[in-house]
């Protein structure tokens, strides 16, 4: 199959087997040619996508910007901060006036979950989730499970251990989901007030030693610590979350045997993770980054595909 199962990437969820190897097939190409000296191709040059972005982000708003860029599309930057929905503008308002000014596809960072699922309900556009409250994160997800396949080959029956703050990280769900339709084995270690109900039944088991669950895994994917989304005190401080889940040298010295080390970012530095872990040999943090570029350029292209727009080029150059 050449096509993906869907027509807007709204979760992992909704994804097959085949979907996730299609993006990773694409995501090579792409990954090619974002490293030859001439980084673009103008497969996209006619179709124009607005990023709408209703909450902070670094690392995957440049990373949207410049695979359209890559792609040869033309881009439009939305801020909320700046935008008339201040005004009291409603998202689908505001969609449906940027998508009659000739928008093609919508990608969209908001607080609250389900609302990529709303966009592509009421209005008529390919909607790409890019972070949905605490629901999924698909791309971060996709951007993870390649780098880990790039490290790891076959993801089936690998161990993959996530360790933070499940119960608030969007991060966390789509990994759980795509690592499932890989075949990897998930397990996850948290301090029990930051996992959610009923986890369990997402084919997950659980290990609240850390070291125990890092000697039995063959990369660890660390969760930040999100504050901003705490209400109430979850753990008594950092110091202690440190101690006791913060991955450090101290752990990684225990376990005697090296593992991947994946962070989505932003880190908090000492937090969940200390800086020389973070630049250790087994670090994928940034290489994450860079394949977050690949598997976007992926997502965007085999959406277009099924869009029925008429690409520059049907084959990837
Ligand atoms: N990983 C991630 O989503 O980072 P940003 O919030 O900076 O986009």
């Amino acid at each position: 199959m050449n096509k993906l199962s869907v027509d807007h990437l709204l979760g992992i969820k909704s994804l097959n087997e085949n979907d996730i190897s299609l993006i990773f097939k694409t995501a090579s190409h792409f990954k090619e040619v974002i490293n030859r000296p001439i980084k673009k191709v103008p497969t996209l040059r006619d179709i124009t996508i607005a990023n709408l972005f209703f909450e902070n982000s670094t690392r995957t708003k440049i990373s949207f910007e410049l695979a359209e860029k890559r792609l040869g599309a033309d881009i439009i930057n939305f801020s909320s901060s700046s935008s008339s929905v201040n005004k009291g503008e409603s998202l689908i308002d505001t969609v449906n006036n940027i998508l009659a000014m000739k928008v093609d596809m919508i990608v969209l960072r908001h607080p609250n979950p389900g609302s990529s699922l709303l966009l592509s309900q009421q209005t008529n556009s390919c909607i790409i989730n890019a972070g949905d409250g605490a629901h999924e994160h698909p791309t971060q997800a996709l951007l993870d499970s390649f780098s880990l396949y790039e490290n790891l080959k076959d993801l089936n029956g690998k161990n993959i251990l996530i360790v933070g703050d499940i119960i608030h990280s969007r991060v966390a769900l789509s990994n759980i989901y795509a690592l499932n339709l890989l075949g990897a084995n998930v397990k996850l270690s948290c301090p029990l007030s930051l996992l959610p109900k009923d986890i369990e039944k997402l084919n997950v088991t659980i290990e609240t030693d850390v070291v125990k669950a890092l000697k039995w895994c063959d990369a660890v994917n660390v969760l930040r610590v999100q504050r901003e989304r705490m209400l109430k005190s979850y753990f008594p401080d950092n110091r202690e979350y440190s101690m006791l889940f913060g991955l450090d040298v101290n752990k990684l010295n225990k376990i005697k045997k090296d593992i991947l080390i994946l962070h989505p970012g932003p880190i908090n530095r000492g937090v969940e993770i200390t800086s020389d872990i973070v630049e250790s040999n087994n670090s994928l943090i940034l290489d994450q980054v860079e394949n977050g570029v690949a598997i976007r350029m992926a997502i965007i292209y085999l959406l277009a595909s099924k869009m029925n727009f008429q690409l520059t080029n049907n084959e990837i150059i």
